[in-house]
């Protein structure tokens, strides 16, 4: 009686997001057993099309020959409407109540019997405790010019869950009680929500941001936001708390006495391949070094927070992000990548407007002003059609002081955190190279997690997020307050950028990134070393 009936919209249901990612992330999670018994997952979109069409359609996007597959394709549902009016939401919020009704039902008869007593199936007196709790999980895979209209429409038309409420945010929350619908009122609420899960770009720059999260704020208060930024989801983001503060032998280095300096760094060997109008409003640096490498950044730096209680961890995020000095022209070198070796250039990408300026690469060099940070260089670097596909974090140690080993400057300490592909912590270390001779050389201490792990398959990242949300769980998501400082950092930058006041250098498709980036990663007090774990293990 208290299992969840759980109601998932996914809007923007027609779109690349949802089939891709939304759809697939949903149905692993169906698959596993994570989601309740009791469950509707309605698409949601402009074009017109059947619930049945549109499982032909995600049935393309998941496992081949799983019976699994039909059962999940059975709960999805599909309406069609437009954003700006009310009318579709109307018939949403309608059809939502009238699911959760039978849902209802269902469950007051069977509390009534259970009671003993008159049977007569309203569920109340008796039957209270065996109230089922309503979850209505509202996934915006849109564009954000449509957020504002959408999140007034669903919070006037599609909040109420039935018997009245809008569900709290929180694991507890009860709603309050609707007004006005003649309906019976279903005593008990406990654990019953609605929540909102919202895709980035949030906003266009700081103010921009700031004017959209101030508009959601009018209907939605925080508790009932999940702002998704997937890097949270992945294994060894997840990882990072872990290793700093459960691991002193880790932990106690990381400050600017032993670090030189920090190399976040994202590759694409790819390029925007007709994403291109959404890529060119946006550019490398809010693509994802605003979001999802600042995040990485955050969770690198910052201190050990009071609890694990999600806002004990984004309190943290927030006061080391409001210690990063924002970043100005001098402290970045952009580029675009242009058509080598019969692969397209940016400007190739027909979706492109002609002539645009909007940076396929990125590096950007940071300061933490604080005391355990003062003085260290963070270099974020990301870009598009590059060498190779790699997310990973380096922190580079300084070299040991009075050295009896001669100039160890080439053989630096490195610790470095691959996110993907083959995710990996390893650290780089000198080590005597085995034999007579009393010679020494870099080798590595290795955490791979394909070897280490063998067998376990690593959740997507969506998929764990989502279940985050179903259970109440903000922590991996982006607070407003840690969004408005993320975007302080970047906007000034971005303000120039779009002025066109900064450099863009050309790069080669499939290069490693305009050559200028390289003295300036030098500058910024990175040293290349002996290299060999690639050797080892490339994939
Ligand atoms: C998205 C960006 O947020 O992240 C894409 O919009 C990028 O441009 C993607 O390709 C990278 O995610 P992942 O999980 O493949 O590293």
């Amino acid at each position: 009686g208290k299992q969840l009936r759980l109601s998932i919209v996914v809007f923007g249901a027609s779109g690349d997001l949802a089939k891709k990612k939304t759809y697939p992330a949903l149905y692993e999670l169906f698959k596993k057993g994570f989601l309740p018994r009791r469950l509707q997952i309605v698409g949601y979109a402009r074009s017109k099309m059947s619930s049945q069409e549109l499982r032909d359609r995600l049935r393309g996007h998941l496992e081949k020959d799983c019976e699994c597959v039909e059962q999940f394709l059975n709960c999805c549902y599909y309406l069609a409407g437009e954003y700006d009016t009310a009318e579709g939401y109307e018939r949403l919020g309608t059809s939502l109540q009238s699911w959760e009704a039978t849902m209802c039902v269902g469950a007051a008869g069977a509390a009534a019997a259970a009671g003993g007593g008159g049977g007569n199936g309203n569920g109340n007196g008796n039957g209270a405790s065996f109230l089922p709790r309503l979850g209505r999980l509202f996934y915006l895979a849109l564009p954000p010019s449509v957020y504002p209209q959408v999140c007034a429409h669903i919070k006037t038309n599609c909040s109420t869950l039935y018997g009245g409420g809008g569900g709290g945010g929180g694991g507890g929350g009860g709603g309050s009680p609707g007004e006005g619908s003649g309906r019976r009122l279903l005593p008990s609420r406990e654990g019953s929500f609605v929540r909102l899960i919202l895709e980035k770009p949030f906003g266009h720059d700081l103010q921009s941001s700031e004017v959209l999260a101030q508009h959601i704020a009018t209907y939605w208060p925080e508790e009932q936001l999940y702002r998704i930024d997937h890097y949270l989801g992945k294994e060894l983001v997840q990882n990072l708390l872990m290793l700093r503060f459960a691991n002193p032998i880790f932990g106690a280095f990381f400050n600017r006495h032993y670090i030189s300096n920090i190399q976040i760094t994202f590759k694409e060997p790819f390029g925007t391949e007709g994403r291109g109008g959404y890529f060119d409003q946006y550019g490398m640096i809010r693509d994802v070094i605003q979001n999802h490498l600042i995040q990485v950044l955050a969770l690198l730096t910052m201190e050990a927070p009071v609890s694990l209680h999600p806002d004990d961890i984004r309190d943290e995020k927030v006061k080391v992000l409001r210690c990063i000095a924002p970043a100005g022209p001098a402290d970045c070198v952009l580029g675009q990548y242009v058509a080598d070796k019969g692969q397209p250039g940016y400007l190739d990408d027909p979706t492109v407007p002609p002539g645009s300026r909007t940076p396929t690469f990125a590096a950007v060099r940071l300061f933490v002003r604080n005391e355990r940070w003062d003085g260290v260089p963070v270099v974020i670097k990301a870009g598009k059609a590059l060498n190779e596909r790699l997310a990973a974090v380096r922190i580079q140690l300084r070299t040991p002081p009075a050295s009896i080993f001669g100039s160890l400057e080439h053989m630096r300490n490195e610790l470095v955190i691959r996110f993907q592909p083959g995710e990996a912590i390893y650290a780089k270390m000198v080590v005597k190279k085995p034999g007579l001779e009393m010679d020494y050389e870099m080798s590595e201490l290795d955490l791979s997690y394909p070897e280490r792990y063998k067998g376990i398959v690593i959740p997507d990242a969506y998929e764990r997020l989502i279940l985050d949300c179903i259970r109440g769980d903000q922590q991996h998501f982006v607070r407003r307050d840690e969004l408005r400082a993320a975007w302080a950092i970047f906007t000034p930058l971005l303000h120039a950028v779009d002025a066109g006041a900064v450099t863009i250098h050309p790069y080669p498709y499939g290069s490693r990134g305009p050559s200028a980036a390289d003295p300036f990663i030098s500058e910024s007090g990175y040293v290349r070393t002996e290299y060999t774990w690639q050797k080892l293990h490339a994939s």
